[in-house]
């Protein structure tokens, strides 16, 4: 069965399944997605404008954290450092950091302790690019990459110096706030899967097989992302802003897959932004990545005053509703060796397999080969019986009566109308 030569050290994430992801820094003020700087291309004394008036007044990170457990994830993973180079905590290394603005404070201590004190494990994003950093190579996506002034100007950088900044900058992640769970990094373009980028940067600019023998050292047991060009890398490969179609080997079975995902489209706050998925959907991104082997990481890209903005705590809320009543097809569950009828999703744990019902259908479900395997079905949202037969193959059609279904199939009886949830479980336990 899927999950079963899961690496130990991953057993919490896969029984997770759900996660919540933050995108903060800077670009959060400019709200207009978190790659405003490169495509922009604005240059390091404009931008300063966000770090002037970076000034979070709200941030309070326990309400970040109760959402969070309210909407039902289990693990959250923030960007400590995105592209633009700014960071949530007191680095030693640097000046470009939160302590220096009007948020005068290293933000990313009080949200460790408060999702902690939730329950929730903790994850960090890091970003390998860095569009602030004097001595990262300009390349494709650098915010100056067409200032032909600036790069005359900075024909010395020297990768070597940068490359030391980030390992002494994870070393700082990973000593200063207790114990880290997950390392989300972000992200690499080696000239053999970008072509079309000019100044490639890959394991050799990391150093990534060092920075992750360093990584292991300083926590042992963390789970690492697939993103530091490393042949046969990472615990957790990371489909991005699109669903697999089918589970997904990883590492021979070792390792996990996480689809990460946004709200609408832009992982940092993006104020006039329209696309915003309906909860229906997110849930049943959710029920898909499961019933594939895999977890959702679903973003949040909070204000630059410091909220979660009204319309993804509404979200949230209502995937929690879902979630409240619907949790046990999703934590811990996996895959199904059975086909699901059309527009449905299976999920797995141990004697129970759970029938996620995307489009409802008038009066019957028919299930191929569960026929004399299931002793009880109940809805998941009220714990109500779902009625059960087993069709005669042989069965002439009559008027109201049902013809003949192969043989094997368990058919269920539906109520007309779809039950009050985003999307209908059915709980099938196996006698
Ligand atoms: C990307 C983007 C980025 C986002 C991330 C999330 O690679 O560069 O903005 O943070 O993916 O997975």
């Amino acid at each position: 069965m899927a999950g079963e030569g899961l690496a130990g050290h991953l057993e919490w994430m896969r029984e997770a399944r759900f996660g919540l992801f933050i995108h903060w820094g800077l670009y959060s003020a400019a709200a207009r997605h978190e790659w405003v700087k490169s495509r922009e291309r604005t240059r390091d004394e404009d931008y300063d404008l966000y770090f002037e008036h970076f000034e979070p007044d709200l941030y309070n990170p326990v309400e970040w954290a109760r959402e969070a457990k309210r909407a039902g994830m289990r693990y959250f993973v923030v960007t400590t450092k995105h592209h633009e180079g700014f960071c949530l905590w007191d680095s030693k290394y640097t000046s470009y950091k939160a302590t220096n603005t009007p948020a005068k404070a290293d933000l990313l201590a009080p949200m460790v302790e408060a999702f902690r004190a939730e329950g929730l494990r903790v994850g960090f994003y890091h970003s390998l690019i860095d569009w602030h950093h004097p001595d990262f190579p300009i390349d494709g996506y650098h915010p100056q990459r067409d200032d032909d002034d600036f790069k005359a100007k900075n024909t010395g950088r020297d990768i070597a110096k940068y490359r030391e900044y980030l390992h002494a900058q994870v070393r700082e992640l990973l000593t200063g706030y207790g114990k880290v769970d997950y390392l989300f990094f972000d992200f690499s373009y080696p000239a053999e899967r970008r072509p079309e980028i000019w100044g490639n940067k890959g394991r050799d600019d990391w150093g990534s097989k060092d920075l992750l023998a360093m990584v292991r050292e300083l926590q042992p047991g963390i789970a690492v992302n697939d993103r530091l060009d490393l042949p046969d890398e990472g615990d957790v490969a990371t489909p991005e802003q699109y669903q697999p179609f089918e589970t997904m080997a990883v590492r021979g079975g070792r390792g996990l897959w996480e689809a990460c995902q946004t709200l609408n489209g832009s992982w940092g706050y993006d104020r006039d932004n329209l696309d915003w998925k309906p909860p229906e959907m997110l849930v049943k991104m959710l029920v898909d990545g499961v019933s594939k082997d895999g977890n959702l990481l679903l973003n949040v890209g909070p204000t630059g005053r410091g909220e979660f903005d009204g319309r993804a705590v509404a979200t949230l809320r209502e995937i929690g509703g879902w979630m409240k009543r619907h949790n046990p097809s999703i934590y811990g569950c996996g895959p199904a060796p059975y086909k699901p009828p059309p527009d449905c999703r299976y999920t797995m744990k141990g004697d129970r397999l759970y029938l996620h019902v995307f489009s409802w259908p008038f009066r019957h479900l028919h299930l191929p080969g569960l026929a004399g395997r299931v002793k009880f079905a109940r809805f998941l949202h009220d714990g109500s019986e779902v009625r059960r037969e087993e069709v005669d193959p042989a069965q002439e059609p009559f008027n109201t009566r049902l013809g003949g279904l192969p043989a094997g199939t368990l058919t269920l009886e539906l109520p007309v109308n779809k039950p009050d949830a985003l999307v209908p479980v059915i709980e099938l336990l196996f006698s």
